[in-house]
């Protein structure tokens, strides 16, 4: 298949475009800087200069390629694009995420149609803080009414209204960890600067990059349509990943802090996710895509990856 990969130089992007090299498939992939066109050559992929922000510029790169099947893995969160990760001013930090999830995917599914392409897959986020403790892919995730809030929930919403419509496959990814994804909380934790908020009540799902990027080469290959949570098998309260985490990474305990304090310290988002966040199920993703997981459990991976 001819695939293209929007978004092919960063933490998923640069392990999806060789594994689907590897698969037989032929790799356009994009980046917005010259400078990384050598490394997705290395990859394995025809690389191209795209801004997914530019309606032309996607247009042109994805006319020239000819896919059969478009990836949306462009999202702006490394420090090159976001600088300092800001979860005080989360949203102020997304503002370019947010933006590629919203404008960046229309562009793409108009350069999609343009060029008669209806196998689409795109990256979504799986944070819910309202509903049940564990949630399906019929549960609507919901952020709450914050004005924050709903600024983040409305990219992730329109990525999966659109992606959806358009008779595409949306991928909720969890809480990605592996090489390079989790450098800046480990890095935190180390410093005791992670602390365990309110009890650390909330839920996370997590997922290693490579179980989130198999997945990825399956919906591709099966030109899967609708929405798949794509976390591992163990949703987990902050109390429980947090410490283990730490010990792990070979740090002392997280300290523990009262919600009130944390919220002056790091705002209300911050709170919300130590404390509300919800778990996803990846019972669809497993039955419908033949899913696999190498890292079933977060225990297992950040063994591997942090001792
Ligand atoms: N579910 C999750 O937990 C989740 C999801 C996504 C990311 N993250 C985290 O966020 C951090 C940064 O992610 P990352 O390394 O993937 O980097 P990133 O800065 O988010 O970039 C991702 C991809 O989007 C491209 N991109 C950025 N701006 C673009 C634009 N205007 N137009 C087109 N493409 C654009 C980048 O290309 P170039 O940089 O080559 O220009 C890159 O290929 C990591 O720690 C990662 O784990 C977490």
């Amino acid at each position: 298949m001819r695939v293209f990969v929007a978004g092919g130089t960063g933490v998923i992007g640069r392990r999806l475009v060789p594994q689907l090299v590897a698969r037989g498939h032929q790799v356009t992939a994009t980046t917005t800087s010259a400078a990384k066109l050598g490394l997705l050559a290395q990859l394995g992929a025809d690389g191209v200069v795209m801004d997914g922000l530019d309606a032309a510029s996607v247009g042109e790169a994805v006319g020239r390629a000819r896919p059969e099947s478009i990836v949306h893995e462009m999202t702006a969160l490394s420090v090159a694009h976001a600088g300092r990760p800001d979860i005080k001013h989360f949203d102020r930090w997304a503002a370019t995420t947010l933006r590629l999830r919203t404008e960046g995917t229309d562009h793409l599914l108009a350069a999609a149609e343009a060029a008669g392409v209806s196998d689409i897959v795109a990256q979504s986020f799986a944070q819910s803080f309202k509903g049940a403790r564990v949630l399906t892919e019929e549960d609507a995730p919901d952020l709450g009414n914050g004005s924050m809030m709903r600024r983040l929930a409305e990219g992730v919403r329109h990525v999966e209204d659109v992606v959806v419509a358009a008779g595409g496959a949306v991928l909720r990814y969890g809480a990605l960890y592996g090489p390079g994804a989790t450098d800046d909380q480990v890095e935190l934790v180390r410093k005791r600067q992670f602390p365990l908020v309110g009890g650390g009540v909330g839920y996370f799902s997590w997922v290693h990059l490579d179980d989130a990027v198999s997945a990825t080469v399956l919906a591709v290959e099966q030109n899967a349509k609708g929405v798949f949570n794509i976390v591992d098998d163990e949703p987990a309260a902050v109390s429980e990943w947090l410490p283990y985490l730490a010990a792990c990474a070979g740090a002392k305990r997280p300290m523990r802090v009262p919600k009130w304090l944390a919220r002056l310290l790091a705002g209300k988002f911050a709170v919300t996710m130590m404390t509300e966040g919800r778990g996803f199920s990846n019972a669809k993703a497993k039955r419908e895509l033949g899913w696999q997981l190498r890292y079933p459990s977060w225990r297992q991976g950040f063994k591997e990856e942090l001792s």
